[in-house]
């Protein structure tokens, strides 16, 4: 979302009892010490391609950015105050579930799908203290509509999930196990595998119909003009590790020509603030 507006709604005390409740005491302390105008700075210096992790509460400020931006999304499009969100590829990440907690409480239903086992752990331990209902199925998102009911998601979430997905398809593809294994542990060899198959011209035959597989599941398990939401971010350091931020910054871009071609019957909506280059808002048709 656009951060001068954020920065207001944080100086409004917007997220106090709800976002900001999940953040340190140091940082709560800071947001409250800042301006608008200094924090709407102190954001622009972390909001950014790639993202900044180096300065001191970023990584908590980015937690806030993506949970108001979610929150404002499902206000922005009217998504019912009962939703039920399904996310895929997880990990251990609380954001959207967070987000979901403060737009609905324990009316919400939050469902994720994850395959790694460590990282389903941690999500675990994370969600405890929310008030939505969590569930969570270890399994391949692709499989969703076994365990829950078509027809009836207000919203499913793809957060920084499209490399996720990508990753593991081609893991799959290597051998490489991404379940048991720790994730952080084979993140470099899949990332290498990524950039094998992107630059011998492969990625695309390799991946393509997979993951238009899951898009279309998902579009199974939505509501008639539920939304499908996709966020992309690239973080600082990739090319020390032999990747490529321009090839990671452009998975939207990449998501979006694939399932355009798929004609899966999902309309892309553009709300103010969320540039088409790291966001995809998709309505069911
Ligand atoms: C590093 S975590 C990412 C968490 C989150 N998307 C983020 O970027 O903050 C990657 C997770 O995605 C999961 N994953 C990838 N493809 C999946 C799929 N098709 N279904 C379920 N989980 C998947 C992996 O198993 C792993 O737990």
């Amino acid at each position: 979302m656009n951060l001068r507006e954020l920065a207001g709604q944080i100086e409004s005390g917007k997220f106090k009892q709800s976002l900001e409740r999940h953040l340190s005491l140091e940082t709560r302390t800071l947001l409250d010490a800042m301006t608008a105008k200094e924090t709407e700075d102190r954001l622009s210096q972390i909001v950014r391609e790639p993202i900044q992790l180096s300065g001191e509460n970023s990584r908590e400020l980015l937690q806030l950015y993506y949970t108001a931006s979610w929150l404002h999304l499902f206000e922005t499009l009217n998504i019912s105050p009962q939703a039920k969100l399904f996310e895929i590829a997880s990990g251990d990440t609380d954001f959207i579930p967070q987000a979901l907690d403060a737009y609905a409480g324990a009316e919400g239903r939050y469902v994720t799908a994850n395959l790694n086992k460590e990282l389903t752990q941690q999500f675990k331990r994370k969600t405890a203290v929310l008030n939505v209902d969590v569930q969570i199925i270890e399994d391949d998102g692709a499989r969703i509509l076994d365990y829950v009911e078509g027809g009836t998601f207000d919203a499913v979430a793809f957060h920084h999930a499209i490399n996720d997905i990508v990753q593991t398809i081609i893991a799959d593809a290597e051998g490489i196990d991404t379940v048991n294994n720790n994730w952080w542990d084979i993140e470099p060899q899949m990332l290498k595998a990524v950039m094998e198959y992107h630059h011998s011209g492969r990625l695309k035959d390799a991946v393509c119909e997979t993951f238009i597989g899951i898009v279309d599941t998902c579009r199974g398990l939505l509501k008639q003009a539920g939304y499908m939401i996709f966020d992309n971010c690239s973080y600082d350091g990739y090319e020390q590790i032999g990747y490529s931020t321009a090839f990671h910054s452009n998975y939207i871009n990449l998501a979006r020509a694939w399932i355009k071609e798929a004609n899966l019957g999902l309309e892309e909506v553009e709300p103010e603030g969320y540039d088409g280059k790291w966001w995809m808002i998709l309505r069911k048709v």
